[in-house]
């Protein structure tokens, strides 16, 4: 097998996508001049960024962005307080004419928010007559200052209902529900948007956070001139709440919708895994704010050379891999027991695996300063990896499955002159 064989096309609701991947709503979505370069980049298609039908005009506050930095890793998140479109809602529709006439095989999906049912309808139905292939209603701005409008909705789950059912009553284009992060479990707004008719369901949409502030003014950042908010977080640190709430859609047997997944995808091997989890199609900003359209070069290829070495020809038959491995504590075998094992050829003598187990593991480590090596009493090992996590190189530390005839010594937990110092008295049961 070749990449000639691997087919990465994907039916999502009745409509055709070359490959899995859009642009989300958002800025790298604004204009068709820019949705134009992404396709010739290879973007298969956008969510074209929400449109707004003029009736109240937008103003985005100023600056609206904080870049996350951790260490030298610039843009581990980002944090925005931008609200939807701020361009006439003519223009919008004149791109998606020339967007639809020039790239007719791309999937152009229209953003909307309406801000009464009047508009969730009119929005709708002037998308599918300017050539929408299909919407994306979306309940979970995190920061419009419109009163009821963005996740409000998305919070409100009787008004998911109506205003998708609306929608639907107004157009005959496949629709997609966009749902907020910010709430406890998306499945129950889901099946709203559900019941409403929604053909698919997208998500996470920003992460209510503050990332930063601002120390010498004391204001949370963005610091739009003194004031900051609570607003969206995206990007790499928002990915571990995106894969959660797809995978728990995805199993819901009533939901059984299709599913675009999006948040804090970067690299392939993101996108991988929320295709395994359940999303067939995927979409992005963050990673294009940080690195530009041709990530999807990288997306394409990562994800095919994946195909080709595990023989996978359709990226359909990866959609949903994962699920029937994730489940819950209760049905975890606890007779299955390992430990940490060393290779200490590429050691470096830094340390922090020895730090790290005694001050937060099972004080399973000695170091031996002339080697300047850790030393592992196997038998003390819990197991927990972070030795692992914290070690600068890789492979020096693997798990390894111990047969059921080892025994795990106990933690010493308290050492006996400790026990003497202290005057220490055995807990009692409280009667
Ligand atoms: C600056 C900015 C503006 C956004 N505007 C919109 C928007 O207008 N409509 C929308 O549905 N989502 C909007 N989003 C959310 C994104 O579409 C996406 O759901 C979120 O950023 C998570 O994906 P990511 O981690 O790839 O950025 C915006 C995100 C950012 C960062």
């Amino acid at each position: 097998m070749n990449k000639k064989d691997i087919d990465l096309s994907i039916d999502f609701c009745g409509v055709k996508f070359k490959n899995p991947f859009l642009l989300s709503s958002s800025p790298v979505s604004n204009s068709a001049e820019m949705v134009a370069r992404s396709f010739e980049a290879g973007w298969a298609g956008v969510a074209f960024k929400t449109l707004n039908s003029d009736t109240t005009p937008i103003i985005h506050p100023s600056p609206r962005m904080n870049g996350i930095q951790y260490g030298n890793k610039k843009l581990v998140g980002l944090q925005n307080a931008e609200m939807i479109s701020d361009r006439p809602l003519k223009e919008n529709l004149a791109d998606f004419l020339y967007l639809k006439k020039k790239y007719p095989d791309h999937v152009l999906i229209s953003s909307i928010m309406g801000f009464s049912n009047d508009e969730w309808a009119y929005l709708a139905k002037v998308s599918e007559d300017n050539g929408a292939d299909m919407l994306e209603l979306n309940f979970s701005c995190p920061h419009m200052s419109v009163e009821g409008a963005g996740h409000h909705v998305g919070k409100a789950f009787d008004l998911i209902e109506k205003f998708t059912a609306t929608v639907k009553r107004a157009v005959s284009i496949p629709v997609m529900a966009k749902m907020t992060p910010n709430i406890t479990d998306m499945t129950e707004p889901a099946l709203y948007a559900k019941r409403g008719g929604a053909d698919a369901i997208a998500a996470i949409n920003t992460v209510l956070g503050i990332s930063q502030i601002d120390l010498n003014q004391f204001t949370p950042k963005p610091n739009v001139f003194g004031l900051g908010t609570i607003s969206g977080t995206s990007g790499p640190a928002i990915k571990p709440i995106g894969l959660r709430f797809i995978s728990e859609m995805a199993k819901c047997k009533e939901l059984a919708l299709p599913l675009s997944g999006m948040g804090g995808i970067e690299t392939w091997v993101d996108a991988l895994e929320y295709i395994l989890l359940g999303a067939s199609t995927l979409q992005v900003t963050t990673g294009i704010i940080h690195y530009g359209y041709d990530i999807v070069e990288d997306l394409i290829e990562g994800l095919t050379d994946f195909m080709v070495e595990k023989k996978i020809t359709k990226i359909e038959d990866l959609v949903g891999r994962a699920l029937t491995n994730l489940t819950t504590t209760d049905k975890f075998d606890l007779k299955r027991q390992g430990r940490a094992e060393y290779n200490l050829d590429k050691c470096v003598g830094c340390g922090q695996c020895y730090t790290v187990c005694k001050d937060a593991g099972g004080f399973a480590l000695d170091w031996d300063g002339d080697k300047r090596q850790p030393v592992l009493d196997k038998d003390k090992c819990l197991s927990c990896m972070i030795c692992s996590f914290v070690c600068p190189i890789c492979d020096i530390i693997s798990y390894k499955e111990m047969p059921d005839t080892w025994k795990r010594q106990d933690a010493v937990v308290m050492g006996k002159d400790l026990e003497d110092q202290l005057n220490f008295q055995p807990f009692k049961q409280p009667i």
